[in-house]
């Protein structure tokens, strides 16, 4: 209780100075503060009035909570901004662009709050939070295979929307059907179409965007340049993404997803073994992911890895049993691990939220039907490019053995369409060449915060095991991806040097050049940023090799 307290006083003193400050250095009328510029500002007070969130409403908290998807941030101790702005127009946006700029507070965008280090609903500066859950609506156009997202739509919702339309049209996106397509799409996303159409933002056809002075910008007003950094180089380095416009894509009426699991004791390291070579190279109607943790066998101290292999096929069994037995025999998938089902059915069971083919589809665009605390997790990310040999594998089994059962290994398999763009079509440059992505978590959903000792023991943990993997991953760069922000990879952003660090592990060199020049040119002042926002250097990029 006393710490809240003196937490709450905190953030009010930070953001009462800020006003201060600001009223020095932007030389504002005194007696205004943000609340009053938010309220003059609009066409309609009473409206922005029941959008506006203080510390002092009583329902501060709770709005700031509702979208912390991550459960590891919500403590008392985490700053919280200093007012949240629920927009439920385009107007209110522009009004809070405004009023943000004019009195030196930083912003920071919400859509579906999954931000993996907490960047849309914190910071260590007196912060604005636009939380832009409000703008969801979705409008999917069958006819011309397109559709126009709100940013503040969650994926779950397109999917579900695009359903209630057609059964042969879907759009390629992410597994958990809470994340925001604001977030998800500005860093590309990666989901179980990948191998068949590529990212997310690779089918992303046009765009509303706001930016820093409070224009509404599309596709042919912004340019190529901008459209291009959109997709993929994090959008909120750039300003507010306020809808996309998707390209729908053909599915069959039925698909098919299955399941098998194996431990060690199975051949579990000769499967996996034989996994890296074939799933890459495979039919690209096939996706198959691996997820791993280590467990005890049976009732014995002793432990054993289980792996789960879970895939999606586009089209029937018969012939994903056929295509498996002769590419892929070890597996042994037979009939039973197999379940034919739609595509949006197939997008539920796959969500590892433990629905199945007779979950009713609604529950996709349900947020309290999903389990929030699943992300209470520290997580890291890489790209496999060789396979593992069998030597590496068990030396990684003993590393997973040495933790205490919280970790996660999830693999996604790229190759297939992927292989087909450069590097530099979109600032995503993670394509031809990677067998499979891998993800690395450790769960604090057992722990009552994520600085208890077992906490910090995990992290300390997955960390050691990242830096074990190092032989084994993506090299010169050893790439990172930018929707699995990780702030350990360095915050450093004075210099192209300091940002080379993270930022070319993200992007690679060549984009993460174009991406720093497109910044300079749309926000010279740097107003859109967060610990790992594209840099802007006050002095120009000398061109190095
Ligand atoms: C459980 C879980 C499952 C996931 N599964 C996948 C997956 O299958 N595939 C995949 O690729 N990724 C996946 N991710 C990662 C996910 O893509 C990123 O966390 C993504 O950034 C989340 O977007 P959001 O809108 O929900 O998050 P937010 O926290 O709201 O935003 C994330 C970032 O995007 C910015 N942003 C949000 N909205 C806007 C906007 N309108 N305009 C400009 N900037 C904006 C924020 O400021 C912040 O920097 C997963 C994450 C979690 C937690
Ligand atoms: C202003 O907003 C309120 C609340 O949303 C609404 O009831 C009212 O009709 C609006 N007034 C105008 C003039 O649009
Ligand atoms: C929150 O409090 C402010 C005054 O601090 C007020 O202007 C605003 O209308 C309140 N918001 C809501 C939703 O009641
Ligand atoms: C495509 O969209 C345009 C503009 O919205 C509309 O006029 C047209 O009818 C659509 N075409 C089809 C085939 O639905
Ligand atoms: C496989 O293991 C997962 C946990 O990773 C479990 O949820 C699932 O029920 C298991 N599947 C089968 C077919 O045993
Ligand atoms: C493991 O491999 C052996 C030898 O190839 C084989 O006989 C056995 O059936 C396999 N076990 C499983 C569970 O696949
Ligand atoms: C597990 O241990 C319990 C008690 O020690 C015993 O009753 C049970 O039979 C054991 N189960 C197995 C599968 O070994
Ligand atoms: C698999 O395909 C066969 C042949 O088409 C079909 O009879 C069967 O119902 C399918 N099985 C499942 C689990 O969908
Ligand atoms: C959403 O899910 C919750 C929790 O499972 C449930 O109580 C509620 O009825 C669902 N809402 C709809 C509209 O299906």
């Amino acid at each position: 209780m006393k710490i809240s307290h003196l937490v709450f006083l905190f953030v009010l003193t930070l953001c009462f100075f800020v006003s201060w400050g600001a009223t020095s250095i932007f030389d504002v009328d005194d007696s205004e503060d943000i609340i009053s510029c938010l309220k003059s500002k609009t066409n309609n007070a009473t409206s922005i009035s029941q959008l506006i969130f203080t510390p002092l409403n009583s329902s501060f908290e709770s709005i700031w909570e509702a979208r912390v998807n991550n459960f590891r941030f919500i403590k008392p101790s985490t700053p919280k901004p200093c007012v949240i702005v629920t927009p439920i127009d385009e107007t209110q946006i522009q009004t809070t662009l405004f009023c943000t700029k004019k009195h030196g507070y930083e912003i920071r965008i919400r859509s579906g709050g999954h931000d993996f280090e907490g960047v849309s609903s914190t910071a260590v500066v007196p912060f604005v939070m636009l939380d832009i859950f409000n703008m969801n609506s979705i409008d999917v156009d069958v006819g011309n295979k397109t559709a126009w997202v709100q940013a503040g739509a969650r994926l779950g919702e397109v999917y579900y929307s695009i359903s209630q339309k057609t059964n042969t049209l879907y759009f390629p996106a992410g597994v958990c059907p809470t994340v925001g397509v604001g977030g998800y799409m500005g860093g590309g996303g990666y989901g179980n179409l990948v191998r068949k159409y590529g990212t997310a933002a690779d089918n992303i056809l046009d765009v509303r965007f706001m930016d820093v002075s409070g224009n509404i910008l599309d596709r042919k007003s912004m340019g190529e340049d901008l459209f291009w950094a959109l997709r993929g180089g994090g959008a909120s380095s750039f300003g507010i993404v306020l809808a996309w416009k998707l390209g729908l894509v053909p599915v069959p009426e039925i698909v098919t997803v299955f399941s098998v699991n194996r431990t060690l004791e199975e051949n579990g390291t000769d499967i996996f073994y034989k996994y890296q070579y074939v799933a890459p190279r495979m039919d690209r109607d096939l996706l198959i992911r691996v997820r791993m943790s280590s467990q005890f066998i049976g009732n014995t101290t002793k432990k054993t890895i289980r792996m789960s292999f879970e895939g999606l096929y586009l089209g029937k069994n018969d012939t994903l049993l056929t295509l498996l037995d002769k590419h892929f025999p070890e597996l042994k998938l037979k009939q039973e691990n197999c379940e034919e089902m739609s595509m949006v059915q197939s997008s539920l069971v796959l969500a590892l939220q433990g629905f199945t083919s007779s979950t009713p589809t609604e529950a996709i665009a349900n947020v309290s039907a999903i389990q929030r605390q699943l992300s209470n997790a520290k997580v890291k990310l890489d790209y496999i490019r060789t396979p593992i040999p069998k030597s590496g594998l068990r030396k990684i089994w003993r590393k997973m053995f040495a933790n205490d059962r919280s970790e996660t290994l999830i693999m996604y398999t790229f190759g297939g369409k992927m292989e087909e763009y450069s590097d530099t079509a979109i600032p995503y440059p993670h394509r031809a060449g990677v067998l499979y992505q891998l993800y690395k978590g450790v769960s604090f959903v057992d722990q009552t915060s994520d600085t208890t000792p077992t906490s910090l023991r995990r992290i300390e943990w997955l960390r050691s095991f990242d830096m074990f993997l190092e032989p084994y991953v993506s090299k010169n760069p050893r790439e990172a991806y930018i929707n699995y922000i990780d702030l350990d990879l360095g915050v450093g952003r004075d210099t192209y040097e300091e940002a080379s660090v993270w930022g070319e592990r993200y992007w690679k060199r060549e984009n993460f050049k174009k991406l720093i020049r497109i910044k300079a040119e749309v926000d010279t002042e740097n107003f859109f940023r967060h610990p790992q926002s594209i840099p802007v250097f006050y002095y120009p990029l000398v061109s190095s090799s």
